[in-house]
Order: C-alpha cells, then sequence, then structure tokens
C-alpha cells in the first residue's frame, strides 16, 4: 500500500450535508526524509553505522548513522558512506556530547537532508541546520521540552517515552502517555519512540497521532547488527521486566539489561562516567559485564534475531493487518 495515497475526507460545510472528497493524504516524516516506509532506526553509539543503516535503508525504512561515540572522522566516514550510497537517510547530532561544531559543519555541508538532535536544547543547531537546507527533529522525553523544541522552530519531534532503551529522563513517561500529552500541545509530525518492535506497536502509535516509529533495541538484535552474539541474545532472552532504570539520582540516567554489573549499579543507586568505559567490549567483545548493556523493555517482545527486512516487512504488513481490522469496527460501528 502507498503510504502517499488518494483518501477520501468528509468535507462540512455549515448549513449543508457533509459531502466526501478525495485529497491527498501526505505522511509528513515520508515527505521529510525520502523513506518508503515510516519506520527509523535509532541512533544508536557505535552500533548505528552504514552496515545497519544501509541495511534498514534498503528495507524501505530510513537508518540513521550515530554521532555520540564522538569518533568524529570515523562518524564522517560513514556519513559519506551513506551519501555515496544513494539510500535515504539521517544523522543524529547528541548536542550535549558533541565535543566541538566540527560534527555540525561537516553535516551541513555534506549533503544531507534530515537530521534528528537529542541531548540537549536544540536552539542553536536550528538555524545553521535550517540554513543547509536540513529538516530538524528533535528527542523529546517531556512535553515541556516539546513545546520548546517547537517553539525554537524544529520541523518535527521523536517522542521518547520512559520504557526505551539508552540514555534516559530520571523521570520517566510512557510512550503511550507521552504521545497523547505532545500531540494534544502541538501540530508538527511525530516519530514515536520506546517499547516498539513490530507492527501492533506502530499501529498504536499512529493511533495515537505518530507518523512513523523508531526502533533502537529491535534493530540491535537484528542479524546485521554489527554487536556480538552475546548481546543478541540477551535481549532475546530477557522479559519485560528485563530491565533497569540506573543511576535516576544522577546523569546520564540509562535503561540497561539486568546484569550482574547493572544490579552492582542498581544497588549503588549511582553510577560514574568509568562505568561505560568498557561498552564497545560489550558490543564487539561479548563481555555483558564489561559495561551497562542499554537496552528497552521492548526486549521482553523480541523472540528471535531476524534480518532487517524480515523486521521491517512483517512490521508493515502487520500494521496494515491491523489497520484493516480496525477500519472495519470503524465502519461496522461496533468492536467485534
Ligand atoms: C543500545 C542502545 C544505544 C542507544 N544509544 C543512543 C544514542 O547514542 N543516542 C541517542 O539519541 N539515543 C540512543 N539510544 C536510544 C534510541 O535512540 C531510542 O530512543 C530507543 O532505543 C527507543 O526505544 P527502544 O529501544 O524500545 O526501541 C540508544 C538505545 C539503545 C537500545
Amino acid at each position: 500500500m502507498p503510504w502517499r495515497s488518494l483518501r477520501w475526507f468528509i468535507l462540512v460545510k455549515p448549513g449543508t450535508v457533509p459531502q466526501l472528497r478525495k485529497g491527498i493524504c501526505m505522511n509528513r516524516v515520508l515527505a521529510h526524509t525520502g523513506a518508503r516506509y515510516p519506520i527509523v532506526q535509532a541512533p544508536m553509539g557505535w552500533i548505528a553505522r552504514s552496515p545497519l543503516a544501509s541495511a534498514v535503508s534498503r528495507a524501505g525504512g530510513l537508518g540513521v548513522i550515530e554521532t555520540s561515540s564522538g569518533e568524529t572522522e570515523n562518524c564522517q566516514r560513514e556519513i559519506r558512506a551513506m551519501v555515496d550510497s544513494g539510500l535515504p537517510f539521517g544523522v543524529n547530532l547528541p548536542i550535549r556530547f558533541l565535543k566541538d561544531e566540527a560534527m555540525l559543519r561537516f553535516v551541513c555541508e555534506v549533503g544531507i537532508r534530515f537530521v534528528t538532535t537529542s541531548a540537549g536544547s536544540p536552539a542553536k543547531f536550528i538555524a545553521p541546520l535550517k540554513a543547509a537546507g536540513i529538516v530538524v527533529y528533535h528527542a523529546v522525553p517531556t512535553v515541556e521540552m516539546a513545546l520548546k523544541c517547537v517553539e525554537a522552530g524544529v520541523d518535527g519531534l521523536v517522542v521518547e517515552g520512559g520504557e526505551g532503551g539508552g540514555f534516559k529522563n530520571p523521570e520517566e513517561v510512557s510512550t503511550l502517555v507521552l504521545l497523547q500529552a505532545i500531540r494534544e500541545k502541538v501540530d508538527v509530525p511525530l516519530i514515536a519512540a520506546g517499547g516498539i518492535v513490530d507492527g501492533r506497536g506502530m499501529a498504536a502509535a499512529f493511533a495515537l497521532g505518530a507518523e512513523a516509529i523508531q526502533m533502537g533495541t529491535r534493530f540491535v538484535a537484528s542479524l546485521e547488527s554489527p554487536v556480538h552474539a552475546h548481546y543478541k541474545e540477551a535481549i532475546v532472552g530477557a522479559g519485560t521486566t528485563g530491565t533497569w532504570m540506573l543511576n535516576t539520582k544522577s546523569s546520564p540516567c540509562i535503561r540497561a539489561l539486568k546484569t550482574e554489573f547493572t544490579q552492582t549499579i542498581y544497588e549503588a543507586g549511582l553510577m560514574g562516567p568509568e562505568s561505560f568505559m568498557g561498552i564497545q567490549k560489550v558490543y564487539f567483545g561479548g563481555d555483558m559485564n564489561a559495561a551497562p548493556a542499554l537496552a528497552g523493555q521492548s526486549a521482553g517482545l523480541i523472540h528471535q534475531v531476524s534480518s532487517v527486512q524480515d523486521i521491517i516487512t512483517q512490521t508493515v504488513e502487520q500494521f496494515q493487518s491491523i489497520s484493516r481490522r480496525m477500519g472495519a469496527m470503524a465502519q461496522a460501528a461496533d468492536f467485534g
């Protein structure tokens, strides 16, 4: 089913009989990104590089390249590889973690269409990015932050619920509540992130006002993900209570898998920056106790490592099947 399609609209003029008219219904996230499906792969330090991002974009989603690893030259090489591939893709700029303006300048010059910003206020980044013709979405964990970002001029928002993996707001609000609360207040397009792994989550997010979904944990446990098999197996083996919110009284607050390593942090209630020193040993060495293994509650919904193509195809098919069922319920005006 094309996502840009003719739809019937009901036009109601005061004092007249409502009329059905055909009009173009455009998904704004697809218009902004150039992707075929409104499915975005989350930015994830070291993991979200060209092998994973290009697999996602080739399958019709939107691959995103990370820069949160702080490896400026490597990330620039990854971005160039994606530009050369001709596939649609995005870049994430985690404002607080950027050492200087080199990455911002590079992104503005290299010919990128879509950027997500995160971790901090996007205010200073919006003018240079927009001057370079780039569409900017900012990742927000609260309604207050969403309002500030819209005021600052972002084109859209990534709405990140507290059940998602990675760096989190300690005052967690679930994706279910946050999406509705933000949709009530703003008109910009929303990408829903946190707790989504398939077409069921996608249909729920769209019902609440999202125009796209972003998945992190699901793509970590994909065949094309570069992480060690132990990490993928740990995600597949985790239940819905298989993660902890850690370091909630300090910064950064994170959601990670329950392991011996994270149990110590959980019991201490605090975590120092040195806790992340071994993150590459987790990702690529498979030592699940070298650092916190970031993952969301959605790990409990992931039952096997799948190819990116299968994840995207099955998500779209399941979304469409649920949408048809809901449409039939609406037409029949019952809940059968
Ligand atoms: C392993 C991992 C690493 C992550 N790293 C980053 C990051 O570097 N920058 C960022 O903005 N978000 C990061 N996130 C958060 C994701 O962008 C996304 O919001 C989250 O994964 C969505 O929830 P889900 O895991 O339930 O899909 C990370 C998430 C995971 C699971």
